[in-house]
């Protein structure tokens, strides 16, 4: 009898970000409202990275990062330019992994529990529009596995309608 592997076997993370993708596009495709694709964007994200306690969106707005659309508990709501792991990533315009939050200086306890954090700048226009942040409850949660497969997201992401 012939088997039908329905999803990627659990653990193999690169796999699930691969598939996420084409299901991502799919999902956005049409839909003008940026608040509704960010916020399925946050929910489908929930289902692919099981490890996270947190996954959101700060949207740059004034010189500041402003929550957008997430899946967890509730955030802090407004983050400089440059502060925190979320403000660094998007004043850096680059891929932050912190293994141990406590490490890292200036970090931004939203949630006291939160371990370990990934955050993603997303670009439009070579400008940063938001940042796709990741909290996990566990230590080292995420690495060079999470920046590979959430870079096309965060990418996919920048087309839509900043
Ligand atoms: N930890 C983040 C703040 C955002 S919350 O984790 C949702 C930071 O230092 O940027």
């Amino acid at each position: 009898m012939e088997t039908v592997a329905l999803s990627a076997p659990v653990g193999d993370k690169a796999a699930r970000y691969r598939e996420l993708l084409p299901q991502l596009a799919a999902l956005l495709e049409g839909e003008p409202d940026l608040v509704a694709n960010l916020a399925n964007a946050a929910a489908a994200l929930r289902e692919c990275v099981p490890i996270a306690s947190w996954i959101g969106f700060y949207v740059a707005k004034a010189g500041q990062l402003v929550l957008g659309p997430f899946q967890g508990k509730v955030a802090c709501v407004r983050i400089a330019l440059g502060k925190g792991v979320c403000g660094t990533a998007a004043a850096e315009r680059r891929t932050l992994i912190v293994a141990d939050v406590e490490q890292f200086p200036g970090h931004i306890a939203c949630d006291a529990g939160s371990r370990s954090e990934i955050v993603v700048p997303i670009l439009r226009g070579g400008e940063v529009v938001a940042v796709l942040d990741l909290d996990s409850y566990e230590l080292a949660a995420f690495d060079e596995v999470d920046a590979a497969g959430l870079a096309p997201i965060a990418e996919l992401l920048g087309t839509l309608a900043w």
